[in-house]
């Protein structure tokens, strides 16, 4: 127990120095064994906060519980598509003021990771590229193309300046400690070859001419370049090592709970345990990490159109900090002991220049023993075995259990075992504050309500809308044989060849149903009267594609083909017929889910779903009735 107090006493000695510590500039460096402030080397953990997925109101509270819990650094991506919307113009206003973010983050004391992308991916729109840029004549991400170069350069030297005009480097006693370019490159780079190569060095050395003063990181990217240094993302990173001597191990997304899916529509949240994600975090350092980050810490919610294709506005994560800024028990609060317990062995951790060497305490069980140059110690005890066991280090016997690791920051007291939650856990019930009645709705006109233009094609949805909205209406007419449809009415299928991401489809101004497609095919059951019948239907995007090579050429809406099967004289092609097209809803363009849109409607008590009623707008509240 007084081994213990010494302990805390030191953490808090040490606590208070680094606080003192960031209210004046500070020199960033590294060497083989950690990231250097002010020339002493430190263990860091970071989390990811992304400041567009809060509100301003939200990012102190945010901040404080990341600090409460244990973190030393934030980490966000800087969002492209946000801050330059359309070319030229920039926007900093709002969720988007990404200086007065970094400020609060200095203010509370913390450092911050800065990942400028400009391609971040992060289940993010178009993984962060502003819908534009794919406009751009002759353009092509990610690769060695002057239209792509040019614009990526503008964006991050008018980002550095700015950012250096507000100070907001460390070395200009800013938070800014760390800056990544680019985002696993490496897991496309392949696609491209020897323009991607090229590419590759073209975008590490513009980073570095940008003279910001701080390391710069690639993640998963095996051959950055020297000056660049290489990091792992990953659910373990463990005895991960970077591509040279001289650069420390540094892991930039230690996913909370993403397992390798995102939520999407219909489909429930991912998770995952605390017990592994402490394990996973504590054999990092074990094994010679240095710089650890959760991915996310608070993951927050994907307002307006900014989730990429699929993914739901709640982009939560099972992050440490939930999507409504409350900690997530006991997630936070064991990941904050074992931030604690690994903070009493920072001084021994960053007192070797090499990591020890392991020794074997059994099948699947290793100690690693970090002597420090004043006489300190401190061990971690790690089992990735199945079974429960006891096991002997240092002629003492400690329990182990399976898949843990043990910290003992004096060698000799275990403070912190990964599976031993001893936090309470909290189940989190919503209940609506206010009773759900009075609606209101809104019908959306199935006719046209603004301008529209007819060609003989299917059209590509994202070069017609300029992804200015998630919605086109592809209209056209169907002509049917009274021989189809002896009574009265022919049993049909509308069959798309291509649809990416959904459509609801209506045949003479009658809602037939609704579907979602990944680019593949999709059909709908169809009733069609003989003579000339309205097909419309209303295509949607849920969100551009995020990851992967060659987003430029990405295509949504109707493609390929379109055509009404099962008639007794066959099938009708109607890809070539004339098609009437209209860009977004009436309701988008006035804007009714705002309160001063929604003032611009007339809006009727009836909400009533059925048949005709189907596409409408609903809203809660008599306030808004005529
Ligand atoms: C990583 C990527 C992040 C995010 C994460 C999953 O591969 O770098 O931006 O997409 O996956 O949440």
């Amino acid at each position: 127990m007084a081994a213990m107090r010494v302990w805390i006493w030191w953490y808090f000695a040490l606590g208070a120095l680094l606080q003192n510590h960031t209210s004046v500039a500070v020199t960033v460096s590294y060497d083989q064994r950690a990231l250097k402030l002010d020339g002493n080397r430190r263990m860091l953990v970071s989390g990811s906060i992304h400041y567009p997925r809060s509100t301003p109101t939200m990012w102190p509270g945010l901040i404080a519980k990341a600090k409460k819990g244990g973190l030393d650094v934030i980490q966000t991506y800087v969002f492209w598509s946000g801050h330059e919307p359309t070319q030229g113009v920039y926007n900093f206003a709002g969720r988007y003021d990404l200086p007065k973010f970094l400020r609060l983050v200095h203010e509370a004391g913390m450092y911050v990771n800065l990942r400028i992308g400009p391609y971040v991916c992060a289940e993010w729109n178009f993984g962060g590229f502003p819908g534009w840029l794919r406009f751009l004549p002759g353009i092509e991400f990610r690769t060695d193309n002057e239209s792509f170069k040019n614009e990526t350069q503008r964006f991050v030297n008018y980002l550095v300046e700015m950012l250096k005009s507000e100070n907001l480097f460390a070395w200009q006693d800013g938070p800014i400690i760390l800056a990544q370019i680019e985002n696993e490159y490496g897991s496309i780079d392949a696609v491209y070859g020897e323009a991607g190569q090229k590419y590759l060095n073209w975008i590490a050395n513009m980073a570095v001419a940008t003279n910001i003063s701080v390391p710069w990181i690639m993640c998963n990217q095996p051959d950055a370049p020297p000056s660049v240094i290489d990091t792992c993302n990953g659910f373990y990173c463990d005895g991960f090592r970077p591509n040279s001597e001289g650069k420390p191990a540094l892991w930039t997304e230690n996913w909370t709970g993403w397992l390798c899916r995102f939520q999407s529509w219909g489909e429930g949240a991912p998770t995952r345990p605390v017990q592994d994600i402490a394990f996973a975090v504590a054999r990092f350092f074990q094994k010679g990490g240095s710089f650890m980050h959760y991915y996310m810490y608070h993951g927050g919610t994907n307002f307006e159109r900014s989730a990429m294709e699929g993914v739901t506005t709640n982009y939560d994560y099972d992050a440490p900090i939930d999507e409504y800024g409350d900690v997530r028990q006991p997630k936070w609060g064991h990941l904050k002991d074992l931030h604690a317990a690994l903070k009493l062995c920072e001084l021994c951790l960053v007192g070797v220049d090499t990591v020890p060497s392991e020794i074997s305490l059994g099948p699947y069980q290793e100690a690693h023993v970090y002597n420090s140059s004043t006489g300190a110690c401190a061990a971690f005890l790690a089992s990735w075995g199945t079974d429960d066991s006891t096991v002997l280090f240092q002629g003492q016997s400690y329990d182990l259990p399976a898949w843990s690791v043990s910290i003992l920051p004096d060698c000799k007291s275990v403070v912190f075992n990964t599976a031993k939650v001893g936090v309470q856990s909290m189940t989190m019930t919503m209940q609506s504050a206010i009773p759900v009645t009075n609606w209101v709705s809104y019908r959306e006109p199935l006719e046209p309500w603004g301008s529209t233009f007819s060609t003989n094609e299917l059209v590509e949805q994202i070069a017609t809308t300029k992804d200015t909205t998630d919605y086109l209406w592809y209209t056209t007419n169907v002509e049917v044989a009274e021989s189809d449809a002896p009574n009265g009415l022919a049993q049909a299928t509308l069959v798309m060849s291509y649809l990416r991401d959904a459509a609801h489809i209506f045949v003479n101004k009658v809602y037939a149903g609704t579907k979602s497609a990944h680019g593949s095919e999709a059909s709908q059951s169809i009733s069609l009267r003989p003579g000339i019948n309205s097909v419309k239907v209303l295509s949607m995007t849920t969100g551009l594609q995020g990851t992967g090579p060659f987003l430029e050429k990405e295509k949504a809406g109707i493609q390929f083909g379109i055509r009404v099967e099962g008639l007794p004289s066959g099938a009708i092609i109607m890809q070539r017929n004339t098609w009437t097209y209209q860009v977004g809803l009436q309701g988008e363009n006035n804007r009714l889910f705002e309160s001063n849109g929604s003032l611009s409607a007339v809006w009727s008590t009836s909400t009533d779903v059925s048949n005709q009623m189907s596409l409408s707008w609903f809203k809660r509240g008599t306030a808004l009735l005529p």
